[in-house]
């Protein structure tokens, strides 16, 4: 089954290029028009909601603090995101006018199942972006986009992500088109670079070995650092949370501009620091950043968009993604995060695939 990868996780980082298409040209016409069977919601529903909250676990919350900035770059919507466990204990505020998003790939997560039912209760309306078809997420939702990634048997989570994401492209430029807040035009420019991911993804894919080598350098580590800024920041907190949970190395990620409201206190000589640098307006702040933790002895592993070479001059090593737009970059840069916490993890000899005391489903509380 694993189909000559040794391992689940390492078989569907590479079927993510087949995920994302899977899961975008379902719901394109033969003109690229937008079509979410699952999703019933017209342009006269949409004027009546003012708010929406996007609700979810792990993985799946870091794939929803991307969709919060999709919404409000491409809808103009406000919203909120939070963890499933916070959510549910902290009364928000919720009425007819909300738009409840619970994002899940087993579609079981029992706090966010519970988070969507508090959020009925309060009369809002559900949508659920889930990967398995018929779960208790989806059975209860109102509206429903499947992410098409197929069976997830790793428990690091990998291609559910990236559906997740095309999912959130998607639904923000299909309610963009209900609200006016963008033209055909552009909405047609954000999908044609969309139909651009799986083969982007692909040639990210086929450069495994510089992360493998990278891995081969950096395995015995004891901390590293993620960090990053706007769109970044959301990413460096899923590089972290792959590493740790797989290869036990103690990892933190921050948004840049917080190091040095405390945290650059931890740097020391060669400790490593993963810095995420793929958007175009904060470019030049995060060379800065790059700058400070070198200053400190850090040693720097940058990843930023082809063609962004001024980043070499601070940074010890650089991983280029291809260049797309700011908005689609964590679809790609995720992918030698994943490869390093895999490869990291793998080179730790541990159990990649059911890393210790973590479940693949969390239905308890
Ligand atoms: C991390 C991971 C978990 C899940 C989380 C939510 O790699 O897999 O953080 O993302 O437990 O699970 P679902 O998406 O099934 O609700």
């Amino acid at each position: 089954e694993k189909e000559g990868y040794e391992h689940f996780t390492l078989k569907e980082i590479h079927e993510q290029p087949k995920g994302v298409k899977e899961t975008f040209t379902r719901r394109l016409d033969k003109n690229s028009n937008i079509v979410l069977d699952g999703i019933t919601i017209t342009a006269e529903d949409l004027k009546n909601i003012n708010k929406i909250y996007i609700v979810a676990c792990g993985t799946a919350y870091h794939a929803g603090l991307v969709g919060r900035r999709a919404f409000e770059t491409l809808a103009k919507i406000p919203v909120e995101c939070d963890v499933a466990s916070e959510f549910r204990y902290r009364d928000p505020f919720i009425d007819e006018h909300t738009l409840f998003i619970a994002v899940s790939q087993s579609g079981e997560t029992l706090d966010t199942l519970q988070s969507l039912r508090e959020a009925k209760r309060k009369g809002a309306r559900v949508l659920s972006i889930v990967n398995v078809v018929g779960s208790s997420v989806s059975r209860e939702s109102d509206d429903i986009f499947y992410t098409w990634a197929g069976p997830e048997i790793g428990v690091a989570s990998t291609k559910a992500f990236t559906t997740q994401l095309t999912a959130f492209y998607l639904i923000a430029l299909h309610f963009a088109k209900l609200s006016g807040s963008m033209n055909d035009e552009r909405i047609k420019e954000v999908v044609d670079e969309l139909k651009m991911m799986p083969e982007m993804i692909q040639s990210i894919l086929d450069q495994s070995e510089k992360i493998q080598k990278l891995a081969a350098r950096q395995f015995n580590n004891e901390k590293v650092f993620f960090m990053g800024r706007g769109l970044d920041a959301d990413l460096a907190l899923e590089g972290s949370l792959k590493l740790k949970e797989i290869s036990y190395i103690n990892s933190f990620s921050i948004a840049a501009g917080e190091l040095k409201h405390g945290t650059i206190a931890l740097i020391e000589d060669n400790t490593f620091v993963v810095a995420l640098a793929t958007q175009d307006k904060l470019y030049e702040k995060m060379v800065s950043n790059i700058k400070e933790v070198k200053a400190r002895g850090a040693h720097v592993f940058a990843i930023a968009k082809a063609g962004k070479t001024v980043i070499e001059k601070s940074a010890d090593e650089v991983f280029y993604i291809p260049e797309t737009l700011d908005l689609l970059t964590p679809i790609l840069a995720v992918i030698p995060l994943q490869m390093l916490a895999y490869y990291i993890s793998s080179i730790r000899g541990n159990d990649v695939d059911k890393p210790r005391n973590l479940a693949k489903s969390v239905t308890v509380e």
